[in-house]
């Protein structure tokens, strides 16, 4: 299955896909709405496609994701993954790739939808954290949610430790969603993703 990333900055979950080689998955672009993206040089020196759509030179978000959209379509992508990728999308693009799109963000959806996921569970007190990979829908960090992988938070923890440990988290749980969905394991059923079958 071809796949298309989309980034914004450093891209190491986008790393950690692409260092995963997944059977039957082909890195088809890495697509960045920055240019200085970092994670950009990373997916060139290893022969990847890359390919930058500044959102800066479009009037209107309309306008960028209509771009960006016909800039995925000539990668014919059976999954497009979102790393990182920091734009709010519009819910014709989300249709567009409903059911094909994943997004992972540092949290334990639906709680802390948006930024500064984790100074927020330390403020509220919270005894865990964590990262979720959901499928991608027009409200903003919602849809099927795939899989999640949960930290504790220690008393010394600041929004910065608990990024890294999340992250390291990030890097095992998002390239294992994305080998599901190749393997054609991931069905939605009534709006959630069903549990993998039990072995008879
Ligand atoms: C990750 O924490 C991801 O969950 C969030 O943005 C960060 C991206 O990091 N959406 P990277 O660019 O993959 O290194």
């Amino acid at each position: 299955k071809n796949i298309v990333i989309l980034i914004s900055g450093r891209g190491s979950n986008m790393q950690a896909i692409v260092d995963a080689n997944i059977p039957g998955a082909r890195i088809a672009a890495v697509i960045s709405n920055r240019p200085d993206a970092a994670g950009l040089a990373w997916a060139a020196e290893r022969g990847i496609a890359t390919a930058v759509l500044d959102h800066k030179a479009y009037a209107s978000r309309e306008d960028f994701d209509a771009a960006l959209a016909q800039l995925i379509d000539g990668f014919q992508p059976q999954l497009v993954v979102l790393a990182g990728f920091m734009r709010i999308l519009t819910a014709d693009f989300t249709r567009r790739y409903e059911g094909r799109m994943l997004n992972i963000h540092p949290s334990l959806l639906p709680a802390f939808p948006g930024l500064h996921t984790h100074a927020r569970a330390l403020e509220m007190g919270c005894k865990v954290a964590g990262c979720t990979v959901h499928f991608v829908t027009a409200e903003l960090d919602h849809g099927p949610i795939v899989s999640q992988g949960v930290v504790s938070l220690l008393p010394d923890d600041t929004p910065d430790s608990v990024a890294a440990r999340v992250l390291q988290l990030e890097h095992q749980l998002y390239p294992d969603a994305v080998r599901r969905f190749v393997a054609d394991e991931l069905h939605i059923v009534a709006g959630k993703v069903a549990s993998p079958a039990q072995p008879a």
